[in-house]
């Protein structure tokens, strides 16, 4: 339905789909959707709950694979390789293309070690060089100073919002160049949903970030571009700018403006 993609003009596309359609079983869970996506920007993808929204992006790291009745169709591109095809490593791909959830996922050991993990499996680093991975994951995830002399504690003890900052830094800790977020806010408090939108907005200086969320006050902060979904398929596509202040499609104005969804 997308008529045109002028408005990226000068991006580098990192991500890009080419007509994908995903099935569960005989549901049709998105319908022959074609997005570039810029790198180094803040992508956020909106529209009303079962439109697709977290299959498309779980898409994009392979993480709908083993979901019964799963197939796809059409191809999906992530910088520069096909993740469903024969020579990737997942591990690989799963490092480059960190994932986010709406809950909080911290592993049942020290706040040190959920960071640690990755870099140790991922990079071998140990004692010293691992303390300073650690320490700069956490700092740029906004939490070190909160948690810096309680590094041995277990993770379960933060709060909601400091234990999504912690799931922040431990992706960033294995270095990835792609950021899927799938409604990292939607359980927590005012003052932490700043936090993480002002730590997407950082991160998209050398991240690509791509946001699910329903809170359009947010999309329209954090995000250069917005797409939006209805039925599984892609409805309206622009800069935030564009598609928040004067959409094209009367049914992304009755969404935004939250008539329907
Ligand atoms: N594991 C699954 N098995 C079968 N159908 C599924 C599965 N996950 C999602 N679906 C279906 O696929 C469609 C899209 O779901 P999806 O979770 O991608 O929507 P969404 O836009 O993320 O919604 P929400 O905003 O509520 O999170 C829905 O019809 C849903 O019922
Ligand atoms: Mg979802």
């Amino acid at each position: 339905m997308v008529s045109s993609t002028a408005f990226l003009a000068g991006e580098y596309i990192a991500v890009e789909t080419y007509s994908l359609s995903v099935f569960y079983g005989e549901t049709q869970a998105v319908k022959d959707v074609s997005l570039p996506i810029a790198r180094n920007r803040v992508t956020a993808l909106i529209g009303p709950s079962g439109c697709g929204k977290s299959t498309f992006l779980r898409c994009l790291n392979r993480l709908n694979d083993r979901i019964p009745g799963f197939r796809m169709e059409g191809r999906v591109r992530v910088l520069d390789v096909d993740p469903y095809g024969k020579q990737v490593d997942l591990i690989e791909l799963r490092r480059r293309v960190g994932m986010v959830f709406q809950k909080p996922t911290p592993l049942p050991m020290s706040i040190y070690d959920n960071v640690a993990i990755g870099a140790r499996s991922h990079y071998g680093l140990r004692g010293k060089k691992l303390d300073e991975v650690v320490e700069q994951a956490l700092q740029r995830a906004a939490l070190w100073d909160e948690v810096k002399d309680i590094l041995k504690r277990p993770a379960l003890q933060l709060s909601g919002g400091q234990q999504q900052r912690l799931c922040i830094a431990r992706m960033l800790a294995v270095e990835p160049e792609v950021i899927l977020m799938d409604e990292p806010c939607s359980a927590l408090d005012p003052i932490s949903t700043f936090r993480i939108e002002e730590l997407m907005i950082d991160l998209a200086k050398d991240h690509t970030v791509i946001v699910v969320t329903h809170n359009m006050q947010q999309a329209a902060r954090v995000s250069d571009y917005t797409a939006f979904f209805m039925y599984g398929e892609l409805v309206e596509y622009d800069s935030s700018k564009q598609l928040f202040l004067s959409p094209r499609q009367k049914a992304t104005e009755d969404y935004i403006s939250g008539r329907f969804g």
